[in-house]
Formats: C-alpha cells, sequence, structure tokens
C-alpha cells in the first residue's frame, strides 16, 4: 500500500441516533489509529449529526441523486449531502444496481454529480456468482468500472484523491464468506491496469483499490496482505467499533498477519 490504507464503514439501511455513541466510539479509536484512514458512510439522516461530533473520520453517503435538484420526490442531490457535511459518496453499490434498477450509465452521472459537488466517490464494482462461475468476472469487472467511472475528461486534475474504488464480488457481500486472496489479487491487479490505462501511470497508481465483502477482524489481515489492496469496505462489521476498529488494526500492522 502506498497511500494509508482506507477502512470505510457502509452501515446501509441500520442507525437511529441510539447509533450516535457507536460513532464516538470509532471517532475516538480512529485517532489512535492514525496509520489508517477510517470513515463512515451511515444512512443519510445520521450524516450530519457524526459530521457535528467526529474529530477524525470522515463521513460520506451511500448514494446520491445524479441531478443539482428538482422535481425528484424522496431523492437527495450531491450538493445536499455536502452540505451536511459529506465529504464522500459511496456510488454504484451492487444493492442499488440490483434493487433499484441503476445502470452504468446512471451510476457515471451520479459519479460527475458528486465531483461537481466537491465530494470525493468510492465507485463500487464486482461481478455475480454466475459470472464468476463462467471465467468472465474479470472481463466483466472491467467492462463495468469503465462505463461507470466519470469520463478521464470529466475527472479532476486531482485524480487521485477524489476517486477511491471498491471491488466487492456480489455473492461476498453479506455472506461471510470473502473471495480468496488469489482471486482479489488478480482482481486488484486488473483494476489497477485499468486505471493507469484511463488515468495515466501518475495518477492512476495512486488511486487507492478496496476489497468489500465479509470482511472481518480474523479475516483482514490476509486480505490486506494482498498486493494492491488499499483497505476495505466493511458492511456488517463496521456496525460496532470493536469489530470495525479490528479491521483498523489489522490495516495498521498488515505485515504482522
Ligand atoms: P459486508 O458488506 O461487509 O457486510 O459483506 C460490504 C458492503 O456491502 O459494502
Amino acid at each position: 500500500m502506498t497511500r494509508r490504507p482506507y477502512i470505510v464503514g457502509n452501515w446501509k439501511m441500520h442507525g437511529t441516533r441510539a447509533m450516535l455513541s457507536e460513532a464516538r466510539a470509532i471517532d475516538r479509536a480512529a485517532q489512535r489509529h492514525m496509520k489508517v484512514e477510517v470513515a463512515l458512510a451511515p444512512p443519510y439522516t445520521l450524516i450530519h449529526p457524526i459530521h457535528r461530533e467526529a474529530e477524525q473520520i470522515a463521513v460520506g453517503a451511500q448514494d446520491c441523486h445524479h441531478a443539482e435538484g428538482g422535481a425528484f420526490t424522496g431523492d437527495i442531490s450531491a450538493a445536499m449531502i455536502a452540505d451536511a457535511g459529506a465529504k464522500f459518496v459511496i456510488l454504484g453499490h451492487s444493492e442499488r444496481r440490483t434493487g433499484h434498477g441503476e445502470v452504468d450509465a446512471m451510476v457515471r452521472a451520479k459519479a460527475e454529480s458528486a465531483l461537481a459537488a466537491g465530494l470525493r466517490i468510492i465507485m463500487c464494482c464486482g461481478e455475480s456468482a454466475e459470472t464468476r462461475e463462467s471465467g468472465k468476472a474479470v472481463a466483466f469487472v472491467n467492462e463495468q468500472l469503465k462505463a461507470s467511472l466519470p469520463l478521464p475528461t470529466a475527472m479532476p486534475a486531482d485524480v487521485a484523491e477524489r476517486l477511491t474504488v471498491a471491488y466487492e464480488p456480489i455473492w461476498a457481500v453479506g455472506s461471510g464468506t470473502p473471495a480468496t486472496p488469489a482471486d482479489i489479487g488478480e482482481m486488484h491487479a486488473a483494476i489497477r491496469a485499468l486505471l493507469i490505462d484511463l488515468f495515466g501511470v501518475e495518477q492512476g497508481a495512486e488511486v487507492r483499490i478496496l476489497y468489500g465483502g465479509s470482511v472481518k477482524p480474523e479475516n483482514a489481515g490476509e486480505i490486506f496482505a494482498v498486493p494492491e489492496v488499499g483497505g476495505a469496505l466493511i458492511g456488517g462489521a463496521s456496525l460496532t467499533a470493536d469489530s470495525f476498529m479490528g479491521i483498523a488494526l489489522a490495516a495498521s500492522e498488515p505485515f504482522e498477519n
């Protein structure tokens, strides 16, 4: 890992104000793990309260609408989440692609809108079990990413600062079984090659590539030891400070695991 490991919690649709104490505990623990960049993406309703209290962690959103504003009942724009204190947004998560019919072009439009609002983006990609079994996982993820990322001309000059990619095989998310280190290594190498192709050697080499899908404190060490793994996007295990920071600890000592 060339840059600081990046450990991001995705709380999904979990958390009321009762969870603020957990966010506080995560923030306090993050101050003791400065070698690791820790961030949290709670539901929209908790962005502002966590942002107000957090001293160390960045707060982000799990999605945003692609338009700046207008007649879109129930939607939230990138500028609105930025106004609430979000510094980044997760885009193209498989639960949005499958559950809300988000296609690549829509994800790209959201990404461009988020960048224009000054946010950093975590762009998710990942194949289904069927695609992996058919041997086409690398080709699929390559195409999905190419079609979902903002066009290189729409990327700001500081690509490496503003963009993170998260590889999350759909079958590994929430299943309890992460991808094998060999499969993660193969996919991350392919994503790195694509990023260099799109954004040039200097910028493309610096963009962090996270792994996501059933990361736990017990398996984090071997995942972080895989080349080109720059951190993790964590769902279930980010809901308590204990398990989430157990993963951050593994990221701060990757070679001792
Ligand atoms: P999980 O979710 O850690 O619960 O598998 C990861 C994600 O969906 O980002």
